[in-house]
């Protein structure tokens, strides 16, 4: 064995012994942050969100998220039936930013401060009665329900509008 041999061995040791270090305190931080209070940020109770959306979207969205019939058509009131929230739809066109206000605030006001103006919107605003993390957890549940290719593009649509500062 030369001198060549020793060196390279040594510090391939040092890969190993620090890459065990590494994964220690990686486990370690997970059961740390596992038992805290602070929630996950991602941590969207999709279960909670199917029965909150029974109870309060479900009327106008359908029980299946399929919508009410003839939904592109505006009634003789001018207002528009509620639309799907599955792939049919164009829920998942919008980012989550767009998704959560409008749901919150209702269509009227949504589209005001879009400037749109002279819609009248059927969509009412939830604000009084959801908490902010309960309509997160329906628009979780409602996510969960599509395929991978709409998730991904509404995930697009998502970081299209954070980059706007939206
Ligand atoms: C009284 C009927 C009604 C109820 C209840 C209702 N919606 Fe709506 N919603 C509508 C209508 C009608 C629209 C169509 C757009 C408009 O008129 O502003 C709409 C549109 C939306 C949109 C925009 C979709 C898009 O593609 O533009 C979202 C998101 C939405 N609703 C979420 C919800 C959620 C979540 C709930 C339950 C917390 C809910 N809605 C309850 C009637 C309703």
């Amino acid at each position: 064995m030369d001198q060549g041999d020793v060196m390279a061995g040594l510090p391939m040791k040092w890969v190993a012994v620090a890459g065990i270090a590494v994964l220690a305190v990686a486990g370690a931080t997970l059961v740390l942050s596992g038992n805290g209070d602070t929630p996950m940020p991602e941590a969207a109770d999709t279960a909670r969100g199917a029965v909150l959306y029974a109870e309060n979207c479900a009327s106008c969205h359908g029980a299946e998220l399929e919508g009410q019939p003839d939904w592109r058509s505006p009634g003789p009131d001018g207002v528009l039936p509620a639309p799907p929230h599955d792939r049919t739809g164009h829920t998942w066109h919008h980012g989550d930013g767009m998704l959560f206000d409008y749901t919150k605030l209702g269509g009227a006001e949504t589209l005001k401060r879009m400037g749109v103006t002279g819609v009248k919107s059927g969509m009412p605003g939830f604000g009084d009665s959801l908490t902010d993390a309960e309509i997160r957890d329906i628009l979780a549940f409602i996510k969960s329900t599509w395929p991978e290719r709409e998730r991904e593009l509404q995930r697009q649509r998502t970081l299209a509008e954070q980059m706007k500062g939206n």
